[in-house]
Protein backbone atom coordinates (compact mmCIF):
# COMPACT_ATOMS: atom_id res chain seq x y z
CA UNK A 1 0.00 0.00 0.00
CA UNK A 2 0.50 3.36 -0.64
CA UNK A 3 1.39 5.87 1.70
CA UNK A 4 -1.89 7.55 1.62
CA UNK A 5 -3.36 4.16 2.10
CA UNK A 6 -1.33 3.23 4.61
CA UNK A 7 -2.27 6.56 6.85
CA UNK A 8 -6.21 5.28 6.13
CA UNK A 9 -5.59 2.00 7.14
CA UNK A 10 -3.94 3.11 10.55
CA UNK A 11 -7.64 4.77 11.14
CA UNK A 12 -9.76 2.03 11.04
CA UNK A 13 -9.99 1.18 14.84
CA UNK A 14 -10.93 -2.88 15.70
CA UNK A 15 -14.64 -3.06 15.66
CA UNK A 16 -17.59 -4.54 14.24
CA UNK A 17 -17.30 -4.28 11.06
CA UNK A 18 -15.54 -2.07 8.18
CA UNK A 19 -16.77 -1.10 4.67
CA UNK A 20 -14.41 0.75 1.99
CA UNK A 21 -17.01 2.12 -0.04
CA UNK A 22 -15.72 2.65 -3.86
CA UNK A 23 -12.58 0.00 -3.51
CA UNK A 24 -11.33 -0.39 -6.54
CA UNK A 25 -8.01 -2.63 -6.38
CA UNK A 26 -9.12 -3.79 -2.74
CA UNK A 27 -5.71 -3.21 -1.16
CA UNK A 28 -7.66 -1.97 1.93
CA UNK A 29 -9.88 -4.71 2.57
CA UNK A 30 -7.59 -7.22 1.60
CA UNK A 31 -4.73 -5.72 4.30
CA UNK A 32 -7.12 -5.70 7.10
CA UNK A 33 -8.01 -8.95 6.62
CA UNK A 34 -4.17 -10.25 6.29
CA UNK A 35 -3.82 -8.36 9.42
CA UNK A 36 -6.45 -10.11 12.07
CA UNK A 37 -9.29 -7.13 11.84
CA UNK A 38 -11.94 -8.81 14.17
CA UNK A 39 -14.87 -7.86 12.31
CA UNK A 40 -16.52 -8.01 9.40
CA UNK A 41 -14.86 -6.67 6.10
CA UNK A 42 -17.28 -5.52 3.20
CA UNK A 43 -15.65 -4.00 0.14
CA UNK A 44 -18.09 -2.36 -2.50
CA UNK A 45 -17.62 -0.52 -5.84
CA UNK A 46 -20.73 0.78 -8.25
CA UNK A 47 -18.74 -1.09 -11.35
CA UNK A 48 -18.18 -4.92 -11.42
CA UNK A 49 -14.95 -4.57 -13.08
CA UNK A 50 -13.05 -2.63 -9.82
CA UNK A 51 -14.79 -5.36 -7.89
CA UNK A 52 -13.03 -8.44 -10.13
CA UNK A 53 -9.74 -6.65 -9.28
CA UNK A 54 -10.45 -6.22 -5.69
CA UNK A 55 -11.23 -10.32 -5.60
CA UNK A 56 -8.15 -11.00 -6.88
CA UNK A 57 -6.17 -8.97 -4.94
CA UNK A 58 -8.32 -11.08 -2.04
CA UNK A 59 -7.67 -14.13 -3.47
CA UNK A 60 -3.87 -13.11 -3.98
CA UNK A 61 -3.56 -12.63 -0.37
CA UNK A 62 -5.25 -15.88 0.41
CA UNK A 63 -7.93 -13.49 2.41
CA UNK A 64 -11.16 -14.09 -0.08
CA UNK A 65 -12.92 -15.99 2.76
CA UNK A 66 -12.52 -12.81 5.09
CA UNK A 67 -14.07 -10.03 2.43
CA UNK A 68 -17.47 -9.67 1.26
CA UNK A 69 -18.09 -8.38 -1.84
CA UNK A 70 -21.00 -5.53 -2.61
CA UNK A 71 -21.54 -4.45 -6.29
CA UNK A 72 -23.49 -1.18 -5.55
CA UNK A 73 -24.03 2.49 -5.85
CA UNK A 74 -22.69 3.79 -2.56
CA UNK A 75 -23.85 2.29 0.97
CA UNK A 76 -27.02 1.01 -1.08
CA UNK A 77 -25.94 -2.42 0.22
CA UNK A 78 -24.35 -2.17 3.21
CA UNK A 79 -26.00 -4.03 5.93
CA UNK A 80 -26.01 -0.75 8.29
CA UNK A 81 -25.98 -3.26 11.95
CA UNK A 82 -22.97 -5.13 10.52
CA UNK A 83 -20.10 -2.40 10.26
CA UNK A 84 -19.12 0.64 12.48
CA UNK A 85 -16.69 2.05 10.29
CA UNK A 86 -17.18 3.75 7.07
CA UNK A 87 -14.41 4.40 4.78
CA UNK A 88 -15.13 6.66 1.48
CA UNK A 89 -11.67 7.53 -0.32
CA UNK A 90 -9.96 8.91 -3.51
CA UNK A 91 -13.16 9.77 -4.93
CA UNK A 92 -14.67 13.86 -5.20
CA UNK A 93 -15.88 15.41 -2.19
CA UNK A 94 -19.39 15.78 -3.84
CA UNK A 95 -19.95 12.28 -4.70
CA UNK A 96 -18.65 11.65 -0.86
CA UNK A 97 -21.50 13.52 0.08
CA UNK A 98 -23.71 12.85 -2.60
CA UNK A 99 -22.84 9.10 -1.06
CA UNK A 100 -23.55 9.91 2.79
CA UNK A 101 -26.58 12.16 1.55
CA UNK A 102 -28.56 8.84 0.47
CA UNK A 103 -27.67 6.49 3.27
CA UNK A 104 -29.38 8.22 6.21
CA UNK A 105 -28.63 5.69 8.64
CA UNK A 106 -24.79 7.25 8.67
CA UNK A 107 -26.09 9.76 10.63
CA UNK A 108 -26.10 8.04 13.92
CA UNK A 109 -22.84 8.18 16.44
CA UNK A 110 -22.09 5.07 16.12
CA UNK A 111 -20.83 5.16 12.47
CA UNK A 112 -16.60 6.44 12.08
CA UNK A 113 -16.52 8.11 8.85
CA UNK A 114 -13.03 8.11 7.14
CA UNK A 115 -13.13 10.25 4.37
CA UNK A 116 -10.50 11.35 1.70
CA UNK A 117 -11.66 13.41 -0.89
CA UNK A 118 -9.36 14.08 -3.95
CA UNK A 119 -11.67 17.39 -5.06
CA UNK A 120 -13.69 19.44 -3.93
CA UNK A 121 -13.03 18.93 -0.04
CA UNK A 122 -14.89 22.20 1.07
CA UNK A 123 -18.14 20.26 -0.23
CA UNK A 124 -17.59 17.58 1.87
CA UNK A 125 -16.76 19.83 4.76
CA UNK A 126 -19.55 22.13 4.06
CA UNK A 127 -21.82 19.18 4.30
CA UNK A 128 -20.59 17.68 7.67
CA UNK A 129 -20.99 20.93 9.33
CA UNK A 130 -24.09 21.81 8.11
CA UNK A 131 -25.78 17.86 8.68
CA UNK A 132 -24.47 18.16 12.36
CA UNK A 133 -21.31 15.62 11.96
CA UNK A 134 -18.32 16.48 14.53
CA UNK A 135 -15.05 16.21 12.65
CA UNK A 136 -12.70 14.44 14.59
CA UNK A 137 -9.43 15.04 13.36
CA UNK A 138 -7.56 15.93 10.07
CA UNK A 139 -4.26 14.38 8.59
CA UNK A 140 -2.43 15.64 5.42
CA UNK A 141 -0.39 12.93 3.63
CA UNK A 142 2.22 14.24 1.17
CA UNK A 143 3.09 11.96 -1.99
CA UNK A 144 4.00 11.63 -5.63
CA UNK A 145 0.52 12.96 -7.46
CA UNK A 146 -0.23 15.68 -4.58
CA UNK A 147 -1.11 16.33 -0.81
CA UNK A 148 -4.61 14.11 0.01
CA UNK A 149 -6.39 14.98 2.82
CA UNK A 150 -7.99 12.55 5.19
CA UNK A 151 -10.44 13.44 7.61
CA UNK A 152 -12.30 11.30 10.06
CA UNK A 153 -16.22 12.12 11.57
CA UNK A 154 -19.01 11.48 13.81
CA UNK A 155 -22.43 12.01 13.79
CA UNK A 156 -23.60 14.14 16.59
CA UNK A 157 -21.45 17.27 17.02
CA UNK A 158 -21.06 21.02 16.03
CA UNK A 159 -17.97 21.59 13.60
CA UNK A 160 -17.41 25.51 13.23
CA UNK A 161 -15.15 26.24 10.48
CA UNK A 162 -14.52 29.80 8.58
CA UNK A 163 -14.52 29.56 4.82
CA UNK A 164 -10.82 28.98 4.30
CA UNK A 165 -11.37 25.84 6.73
CA UNK A 166 -13.81 24.31 4.55
CA UNK A 167 -11.47 23.65 2.04
CA UNK A 168 -8.18 23.03 4.16
CA UNK A 169 -9.81 21.64 7.29
CA UNK A 170 -9.02 23.47 11.23
CA UNK A 171 -5.69 23.67 12.06
CA UNK A 172 -6.37 22.63 15.53
CA UNK A 173 -7.46 19.42 14.76
CA UNK A 174 -4.45 18.40 11.95
CA UNK A 175 -1.63 16.47 12.76
CA UNK A 176 1.05 17.72 10.89
CA UNK A 177 1.49 21.66 10.76
CA UNK A 178 3.90 21.55 8.26
CA UNK A 179 1.84 20.01 5.78
CA UNK A 180 -1.01 22.26 7.26
CA UNK A 181 0.83 25.53 6.27
CA UNK A 182 1.98 23.71 2.71
CA UNK A 183 -2.13 23.15 1.98
CA UNK A 184 -2.79 26.81 3.10
CA UNK A 185 0.43 28.02 0.58
CA UNK A 186 -1.09 25.49 -2.33
CA UNK A 187 -4.68 27.20 -1.52
CA UNK A 188 -3.39 30.90 -1.43
CA UNK A 189 -1.53 30.47 -4.76
CA UNK A 190 -4.77 28.64 -6.45
CA UNK A 191 -6.91 31.66 -5.11
CA UNK A 192 -4.88 34.17 -6.68
CA UNK A 193 -4.82 32.60 -9.79
CA UNK A 194 -7.95 31.95 -9.94
CA UNK A 195 -8.60 36.11 -8.61
CA UNK A 196 -6.65 36.66 -11.99
CA UNK A 197 -8.98 34.79 -14.29
CA UNK A 198 -11.92 36.95 -13.06
CA UNK A 199 -10.39 40.34 -12.98
CA UNK A 200 -13.17 42.56 -14.66
CA UNK A 201 -15.41 39.98 -15.40
CA UNK A 202 -18.74 41.08 -13.63
CA UNK A 203 -20.17 37.93 -14.47
CA UNK A 204 -18.08 36.25 -11.86
CA UNK A 205 -18.53 39.37 -8.95
CA UNK A 206 -19.96 37.04 -6.59
CA UNK A 207 -17.54 34.33 -6.71
CA UNK A 208 -15.22 36.88 -6.71
CA UNK A 209 -15.87 38.55 -3.41
CA UNK A 210 -15.98 34.92 -1.92
CA UNK A 211 -12.18 33.81 -3.84
CA UNK A 212 -11.45 37.58 -2.07
CA UNK A 213 -12.53 36.80 1.09
CA UNK A 214 -10.92 33.45 1.19
CA UNK A 215 -7.92 34.84 0.04
CA UNK A 216 -8.36 37.00 2.86
CA UNK A 217 -9.13 34.28 5.58
CA UNK A 218 -5.96 32.40 4.20
CA UNK A 219 -3.44 35.07 4.47
CA UNK A 220 -4.92 35.32 8.52
CA UNK A 221 -4.56 31.56 8.67
CA UNK A 222 -0.84 31.71 7.58
CA UNK A 223 -0.07 34.45 10.15
CA UNK A 224 -1.50 32.10 12.62
CA UNK A 225 0.45 28.57 12.21
C1 LIG B 1 -10.01 6.30 -7.80
S1 LIG B 1 -10.79 4.87 -7.18
C2 LIG B 1 -10.34 4.92 -5.48
C3 LIG B 1 -9.98 3.56 -4.96
C4 LIG B 1 -9.67 3.48 -3.48
N1 LIG B 1 -10.82 3.80 -2.67
C5 LIG B 1 -8.52 4.38 -3.14
O1 LIG B 1 -8.71 5.34 -2.38
O2 LIG B 1 -7.40 4.12 -3.60
C6 LIG B 1 -12.50 5.31 -7.13
C7 LIG B 1 -13.41 4.07 -7.11
O3 LIG B 1 -14.69 4.48 -6.65
C8 LIG B 1 -15.68 3.82 -7.40
N2 LIG B 1 -16.91 4.62 -7.28
C9 LIG B 1 -17.18 5.84 -7.83
N3 LIG B 1 -18.40 6.25 -7.48
C10 LIG B 1 -18.92 5.30 -6.66
C11 LIG B 1 -20.16 5.13 -5.98
N4 LIG B 1 -21.12 6.05 -6.07
N5 LIG B 1 -20.33 4.02 -5.24
C12 LIG B 1 -19.37 3.07 -5.15
N6 LIG B 1 -18.19 3.16 -5.79
C13 LIG B 1 -17.96 4.25 -6.53
C14 LIG B 1 -15.09 3.75 -8.80
O4 LIG B 1 -15.70 2.73 -9.57
C15 LIG B 1 -13.61 3.45 -8.47
O5 LIG B 1 -13.36 2.07 -8.43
Amino acid sequence: MNKRLSALYDKIPPGVGVIDVGTDHGYLPAALAASGYPGRIFASDIRIEPLHAAERTAARAGVSERIEFLLCDGLALCPPDAVDTIVIAGMGGDTIVKILDEAEFCMDSRYLLILQPMTKPEVLRYWLAYNEFEILSESLVQETGGLYQILTARFGGNTKLCDAELFVGKASLTENLDLYRLALEQLEARLFKALGGMQGREDFSPRLRLYREVEKQVKELRKSV
